[in-house]
């Protein structure tokens, strides 16, 4: 069930059910010469997609665009700085809590995203918002980072990882015809973190972060796909039984 699909008197059907939706949100961001631009966002739409579908729970649109300063030093990266994010986060939640949404789950696909996301999250409550807020990123559930450690090995990495690439290329295959797969060296460098623009261009110079998205495939996209669903549904039937006050 897709908030854009629906009309006023549906959602507020809905809500007389339930109070729960589910926002996807990602990033804008260079991912290798190989990884689309929109990697991030693609995964996590498509993993929250089918929760949303087998719970029933409303997906609202995608958020895109997402904290990326660091990967401005490549081409058609388009970053929120995080003032800007908490912004966009509390006006998201303020607007669906005034609908009556209580329980507001964003599902991720950009590490970057997840402070600022937090820090709104503790500013809402600071102002007395009423609701549960969550944050869940699909890659970080300990199942979906076992079997990209058992497909891929010491190949997975921490950006463009052929996990993240795969999930793209079983969504979206045909927009890998075109990409260049240059085999590279998967490296190891010593780096502190964040990154400013130029300090990544200079540590990982054709964008990856220690990954090597060339093994990613369709099949295991679907895979991954599965169990970041399956251990996204168990989630929230969790938060489906807190009680709000
Ligand atoms: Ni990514």
């Amino acid at each position: 069930m897709q908030l854009e699909n629906l009309s006023y008197v549906e959602v507020e059907e809905y809500l007389k059910r339930k109070d729960i939706i589910l926002v996807p949100i990602g990033s804008v961001e260079q991912h290798s010469p190989y990884g689309l631009i929109g990697t991030d966002f693609i995964a996590a739409e498509a993993v929250a997609r089918v929760v949303g579908e087998d719970m029933e729970i409303v997906v609202a649109p995608t958020l895109c665009y997402g904290v990326s300063p660091h990967h401005m030093a490549f081409k058609g990266t388009v970053a929120f700085t995080p003032a800007t994010m908490i912004a966009v986060i509390s006006d998201i939640v303020c607007s669906l809590i005034s609908h009556g949404f209580k329980r507001i789950l964003f599902i991720n696909g950009h590490g970057g995203n997840i402070n600022p996301v937090q820090t709104a999250f503790e500013q809402l409550k600071v102002d007395n918002t009423p609701g549960v807020f969550d944050i869940i990123s699909w890659y970080a559930f300990d199942k979906v980072r076992k079997m990209c450690r058992d497909i891929f090995a010491g190949n997975e990495g921490h950006h463009a990882t052929p996990g993240e690439i795969s999930i793209t290329k079983y969504l979206r295959p045909a927009e890998f015809a075109g990409k260049a797969i240059n085999e590279q060296k998967v490296e190891n460098p010593k780096y502190y973190w964040p990154l400013s623009a130029a300090e990544m261009k200079d540590v990982f110079p054709d964008g990856r972060m220690e990954s090597a998205p060339w093994l990613a495939t369709g099949n295991y996209g679907k895979q991954i796909v599965e169990i970041a669903a399956a251990e996204l549904k168990k989630k929230i039937k969790t938060m489906l039984n807190l009680t709000i006050l």
